[in-house]
């Protein structure tokens, strides 16, 4: 049985003292879960929040991390680094990062390869932008992106991916995939993923949905067999909706 998984990203959001509130909230009122809960922040909180998370159900994750091992790279913090803090998880390949920062697909790969290294388990980020929707080859272009950044990994190296299909066109912006759109893409790539790790390692892998996941729609989502949870923004943000996004997983 895969596991089910409701994972927020903050982006570049909260204050080193508003996160702080919002984790320790979190903790309290997350005691059994139903799924794996994940918490990404922005690498300025991650040593304190993972203190505070110690014993607690919640996992957490970095939301990016360095494509080189160490050395001078002013500004950047290395896979070794966002490990040392305690975290479990390192989200990779988020859209905004492709298109703001520039992360190509063989950045990615290194990226993916030092987490792993690091003991890290990468929230490997996929989706298509909406000129692609619109021309229908959604499919290839989440196919690309797996076989450029993930499918040089071993069988067991990729078993330790999480993945979260994130319609570009969905992310904040208050369209969401239709729970059709959603179930017809994680079964593709489940699909792909079966083509070349196996049947078995395909079902084992967690895909999580992203993009105007909130509290109203998350459940009909969460409905379908192959989305195995969500990657949710916005909606992370806010203790309570992040918390009735976790219960209707
Ligand atoms: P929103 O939930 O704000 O649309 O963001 C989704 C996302 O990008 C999560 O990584």
């Amino acid at each position: 049985m895969r596991t089910k998984m409701v994972a927020g990203n903050w982006k570049m959001n909260m204050t080193l003292q508003e996160g702080v509130a919002l984790a320790t909230e979190l903790k309290d009122k997350i005691t059994n879960p139903s799924c794996q809960v994940v918490i990404g922040t922005p690498f300025i909180h991650l040593a304190t929040i993972s203190q505070l998370l110690k014993g607690t159900p919640i996992q957490l994750a970095a939301e990016n991390c360095a494509d080189k091992e160490k050395g001078a790279f002013t500004g950047e913090v290395s896979a070794a680094m966002v490990a040392s803090t305690g975290a479990q998880y390192c989200i990779l390949g988020h859209s905004e990062r492709r298109a703001y920062y520039n992360e190509t697909t063989d950045i990615l790969r290194e990226k993916v390869l030092l987490a792993l290294a690091n003991g890290l388990k990468p929230i490997f980020c996929i989706g298509e932008i909406k000129e692609e929707r619109e021309a229908n080859i959604q499919n290839e272009v989440v196919k690309t992106q797996l076989e450029e950044s993930l499918f040089n990994l071993s069988e067991q190296e990729f078993r330790n991916i999480t993945l979260a299909y994130e319609p570009v066109w969905a992310i904040g912006t208050g369209l969401t995939a239709t729970p059709q759109q959603a179930q017809e893409m994680h079964a593709y790539i489940r699909s792909v993923i079966a083509k070349k790790y196996g049947q078995e390692t395909a079902d084992d892998t967690t895909i999580l949905y992203g993009g105007s996941c909130n509290e109203k729609n998350a459940a009909e989502l969460f409905a379908n067999p192959d989305v195995d949870g969500g990657l949710i923004g916005g909606a992370s943000l806010v203790a309570d909706k992040f918390l009735a996004i976790i219960a209707a997983r």
